[in-house]
């Protein structure tokens, strides 16, 4: 299985629905939930530290949007700082209701169409959400809903984030595993050769359970019928499918030093960046860019 081609992710609807589908899976299953989610204590910390600062720089009863909000950890991290908050979360996925935090969520909603009144919002979030988007769409979007002098607060993936590399090493696996080579010698049912790439495998990610697992479960089963092979192999694509889709987006998505002026572009029409940093651990690694903005007057 090739890398889909960087430019045209998420541009088709094919593309989109495709996204939708498996964060929905995501959502569904939360066993499955990525790093970029679950997240280490260290980076959840800070996470919630940023949201907690930015809750208490907002205005009482401030109305706040929070752009691809998955299950709400951003709105629930505002709302423990700040209980008079009025949360809105939209997302593209069917998302759960996040638990005891009172958010008027709007599920199957992409961001570049948002349902909502003129100069509605004092606020607009987003923890890692708005960059999946098509970001042009989705500021022309944030310009009309916004009112004016409303704050923009935006964590964003930075492409030398250990969440990113996290992900980004994970991708790799995958992609090794259902490489032409894997698949060639599972097909054919060439045990030897398959045994010989798997270890290759293991010793290039070592440590990587997906890896060790088809390590373990690939070899007895290439010794089946070509039939029940070729069966077993499109049942190992289309379960990876959804992480598959899910990674490359945000290799994508993700922004290095280099692209981080063209990539505030979108906002500026409508906006001025009060701060564009990076949140980071203790140690000083990379979590995220902070994106701060405000709203100029209409
Ligand atoms: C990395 S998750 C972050 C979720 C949540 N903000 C958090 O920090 O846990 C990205 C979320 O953005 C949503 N998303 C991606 N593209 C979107 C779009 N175009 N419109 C609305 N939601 C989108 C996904 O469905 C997913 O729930």
């Amino acid at each position: 299985m090739e890398l889909r081609d960087r430019t045209s992710c998420d541009r088709t609807s094919c593309d989109r629905t495709r996204a939708q589908d498996a964060w929905t899976a995501v959502w569904r299953d939360p066993a499955s939930r990525l790093q970029c989610i679950g997240g280490a204590p260290d980076i959840a910390h800070a996470l919630r530290g940023h949201w907690s600062t930015f809750a208490a720089s907002l205005g009482a009863g401030a109305r706040v949007l929070d752009l691809g909000c998955g299950a709400g950890a951003a709105s629930g991290a505002l709302w423990a700082a700040r209980g008079d908050l009025k949360l809105t979360g939209i997302d593209f996925a069917s998302v759960p209701a996040p638990a005891g935090v009172p958010v008027r969520l709007l599920s199957d909603t992409p961001m570049e169409s948002m349902p909502f009144a003129d100069a509605g919002f004092d606020a607009a979030i987003s923890q890692f959400g708005y960059e999946y988007s098509r970001m042009h769409k989705t500021a022309n979007q944030l310009a009309r809903v916004l009112a004016p002098a409303a704050r923009v607060s935006f964590v964003v993936h930075h492409a030398a984030s250990s969440v990113v590399a996290t992900n980004r090493a994970r991708l790799n696996a995958i992609l090794a595993v259902l490489g032409r080579d894997t698949q060639a010698a599972f097909l054919a049912g060439n045990v030897f050769v398959l045994d010989a790439k798997l270890s290759a495998l293991s010793q290039r990610h070592p440590g990587d359970s997906l890896v060790m697992e088809l390590a373990r479960i690939l070899p007895p089963r290439a010794r089946a019928a070509s039939r029940e092979r070729a069966a077993a192999w499109r049942a190992l694509e289309a379960a990876l499918s959804p992480e598959l889709t899910i990674l490359e987006a945000m290799d994508s998505c993700c922004v290095a030093p280099e692209e981080l002026e063209g990539w505030l572009g979108p906002l500026r029409p409508f906006c001025t960046v009060t701060s564009a940093s990076v949140l980071r651990k203790p140690d000083g690694t990379a979590i995220a860019w902070r994106i701060d903005a405000v709203r100029c007057p209409a």
